[in-house]
This record gives C-alpha cells, structure tokens and sequence, in this order.
C-alpha cells in the first residue's frame, strides 16, 4: 500500500467493540501516523492497544462529545447501527473526520428496498424481487413463485430478518412472524421477497471515496451455527481469506459490476459513499449476483483479511477519508488465512455468559496466530465471557491446510469451559482445492 507522503500524527477512535474492532485496532495501532488510539467501548483486548472510552456505540450524542473532547482526528467505525443512526452526518458537523458513510450513505445497509431498487436501477445483477407491506398479499406472491424462497424484514434486523425458506409453510410462516407478530419490531413493517439464490457466498471488500474505489480484498464466511452449514444463521462463525474460486482477478472484475456501478449512482443522487463497501455475493451457475451491501467490514471477514493486510491501514484510511483515495493500494499477503469464532454455549439464541476465559497465549508463542477478542471483560482481574462470540483466532500460513490446523491448535487449548466452535471453517474450500491441484 502506498498513500501521499506529509501526514500528520493523528489521533484515531475506533467505534465498536467485537473481534473487528479490536482487529482494526491491531492493524491501526502499528501505523507511523497514529500518535493515540481510543476505542467506544472497545473490549478487554483493544485496553492493550490504545484507551477504552465507556461508550455505547447506541451513544450517538456520548460518541461525537468524546471525539471533540479527545481532539480525535479520525473516527472509524466498525458497526453499521451507529452509521444508520447518522455518526459520520454528526462527525461532519463538529468538523471530525469519519471513516463510514453518512446516514443516507449507510441506507445501502439499512435498507432492503433501496438496495434493490438502486440494484436495478444501476443494472446490478441480484435475484428477482418485490415488496409488500400487507402479509396476505406476500403470502399470495410466495404461493405463486413457490419454494425455495428467501423472505427479508426491510428495516435492520442484526442478521436475524432472512428467511431462506425451503418450502412454503416456512415462508408463510416467516411472513407471519416478522409482518403480523412484528417479531423484529417496526423492522418487520415491509418485506422483501426474493428468488432463491444457489451456489458459494463470499464477501468482497472495497475502500470507497465517494467517487474512486480500491478492492482491500475478499473472504468467506461460515454464517450457520453448526458443522456442515447446519443450525441457525448466525453473525458468522469463521472465515478464510483469500476465498477458493474467486480469485484476485475475479475480484477485481466483480468491482466494475457491483462496486462501481453502486458509488456512481449513490454519487448521481447526492449521496456519495465513503467508507468500507462489504458487498455480499453468491456465485452462481451464472455468475455472481448480489445478496446484499454492507456499509463497514464484516466479522469475522476483518479478523482474517486484515491478518493478510502488508502496509499501512491507517494512511489508507485517512487518504480516503480526504477523497485521496487514487494514490492507495493494498497489497495482501500471498497466504491464507483462517478465523474460527469461539462463542458461548447457547450462541445465536442465548449465549451463557461470565464462564472464565484463560490460556489465550496456548502452550507455546506462535507469530502466526492471534486471538481477537470481541464478548469478553475483565471482571477482578479474571478475563470472562460477556457475549455470544467471545473470541476469534486468526492464524496464517502458506497453505489452507496449516493455517486451518495452526487456527485449531490454539482453539483447542483456549481455556474456556462454555466454547462453541465449528471444526470445519475451511474444510470445504480444503478439499476443493484438493480436488482441483
Ligand atoms: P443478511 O441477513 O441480509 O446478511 O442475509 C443472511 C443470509 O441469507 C445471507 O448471507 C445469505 O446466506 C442468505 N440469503 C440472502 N438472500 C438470499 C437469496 N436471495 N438467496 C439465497 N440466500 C440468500
Ligand atoms: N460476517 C458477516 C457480517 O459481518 O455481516
């Protein structure tokens, strides 16, 4: 990566406290530029990298007085909610720099509807769609189209408002759930349904200045709960970078026909995007389509990708920020590397929580892997669960194969008595491999 020479020492908050938090916190804390790091709230292992502040990423008003008061001259943020909730538009006003898109911006998110619409609009393949805000009328449409089918809550649902529903009974019932019994609240007032999508998922990633984009790289997911892609979806259980199939050339066309195309028109009505551009993909029999944009990195995808990142992330970020995006490059490391999350017993539903957490070191130093936290805290000098996914180890190597096995190994001797894991993150992608060298 290389970015314009003559930048200041610059104080960064970071905003959110999971795995991709304390993951950009890693990457950001080595930069020449930074002169102080904070995090809102952060978690234990961001204490090691620079200042919690005791902010709720809710705290829209707490986060830009801490911003002002703490002289901070970038913020980046980690989740979507406090985007949606207009954080970069506030930034702006108080005259901080925000690496995230405005509110409007952070609609390409927020917003099923839009996504769409904007989809069509700028002529981005995604499934076949349509909107209704009347239940009877959705079940009509699903009746007909039958199954499988995918059933979307419009509004932000943290992950939970998708239904991909094998046969029409579950689609109904989906239906019912998130327009009649508002189970996701005023999230569930419209719904989108969708024609089925088949084939691998992966995540792309961008840097976006408004008008130029640059790829930082591309992931994939484990998004269910169990072993073999079983159990429910969750906010994703591991992850490997790069993903097989989908290589660096295949990544880089795909941003002429979902990145690209998506920054001009966001820019054509007055709502340019900046900030990190997370569009989710299926490679379909033909060709990719898009599933959804998000407007930040994804977890566990930053975990990974970033543990392949060579350069200064910090420089990147803030030439971006300052619509300097045209001299950035990322360079990734020719490796792969793997995260497998370690959640709580009873993770998506109901996580048990204040289980001890030890060992995070294993049995012996290894360079290679890093264990980021994200559902921890420290309570009497005592690390403890706080959250459903408490832990991401990242490990990379020059093959799949021992960045897998340096990833377990560790997994393996964290001490933690409640830990859920999936053991194949990357088996898949392990044996297609196999099978095609
Ligand atoms: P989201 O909550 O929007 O991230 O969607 C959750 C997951 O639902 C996605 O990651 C996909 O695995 C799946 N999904 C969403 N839309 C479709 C579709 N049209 N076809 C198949 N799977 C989908
Ligand atoms: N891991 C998927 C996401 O962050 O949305």
């Amino acid at each position: 990566m290389s970015v314009a020479a003559g930048q200041r020492a610059m104080r960064v908050l970071i905003v959110g406290g999971g795995g991709r938090e304390h993951a950009l916190a890693r990457a950001i804390s080595t930069s020449k530029l930074l002169s102080a790091l904070f995090c809102a709230p952060g978690n234990p292992g961001t204490a090691r990298l620079g200042t919690n502040l005791p902010i709720a990423v809710t705290d829209i008003a707490g986060l830009v007085d801490a911003a002002v008061q703490e002289k901070i001259d970038l913020v980046v943020v980690g989740p979507e909610g406090p985007l949606v909730a207009g954080l970069a538009d506030k930034l702006a006003a108080a005259g901080i720099a925000c690496f995230g898109p405005s509110a409007a911006a952070a609609e390409l998110e927020g917003s099923k509807t839009f996504t769409k619409i904007l989809a069509d609009t700028a002529g981005i393949p995604t499934a076949a769609w349509a909107r209704f805000t009347d239940a009877d009328a959705a079940i009509a449409y699903v009746r007909q189209m039958g199954a499988p089918i995918v059933v979307k809550a419009d509004g932000l649902a943290a992950g939970k408002g998708v239904v991909v529903a094998a046969d029409i009974g579950e689609a109904e019932r989906a239906i019912g759930e998130i327009m009649r019994d508002r189970v996701l609240g005023d999230a569930g007032s419209s719904v989108v349904i969708e024609a089925c999508l088949v084939g691998d998922e992966i995540s792309l990633f961008a840097l976006c200045d408004g008008v130029n984009c640059v790829l930082l790289g591309a992931a994939q997911d484990h998004k269910r709960i169990g072993d073999g892609d079983t159990g429910p979806n969750t906010g994703g259980m591991g992850a490997i970078s790069p993903p097989v199939g989908f290589d660096l050339a295949a990544q880089e066309a795909a941003l002429d026909v979902f990145v690209r195309p998506a920054l001009q028109e966001m820019a054509a009505r007055g709502t340019p995007f900046r900030g990190f551009l997370f569009a989710g993909l299926m490679l379909t029999a033909d060709g990719p389509k898009l599933i959804e944009y998000n407007v930040r990195l994804g977890d566990p995808e930053a975990q990974t990708l970033l543990a392949r990142l060579s350069g200064d992330l910090l420089a990147a970020l803030a030439a971006c920020s300052q619509g300097r995006l045209a001299g950035v490059r990322f360079d990734l490391a020719n490796c792969f590397a793997v995260s497998v999350v370690v959640a709580a017993r009873g993770y998506p539903g109901r996580p048990v929580a204040g289980g001890a957490v030890g060992n995070l070191e294993g049995n012996g130093a290894r360079p290679d892997v890093t264990v980021f936290h994200a559902g921890t805290a420290m309570v009497d000098g005592q690390l403890v669960a706080a959250g459903g996914r408490v832990l991401t180890v990242t490990a990379t190597a020059a093959t799949l194969a021992d960045a897998r096995t340096k990833a377990y190994q560790l997994v393996g001797e964290i001490a933690y008595g409640d830990a859920v894991y999936r053991h194949d993150i990357g088996a898949r992608a392990e044996r297609r491999l196999r099978e095609t060298t």
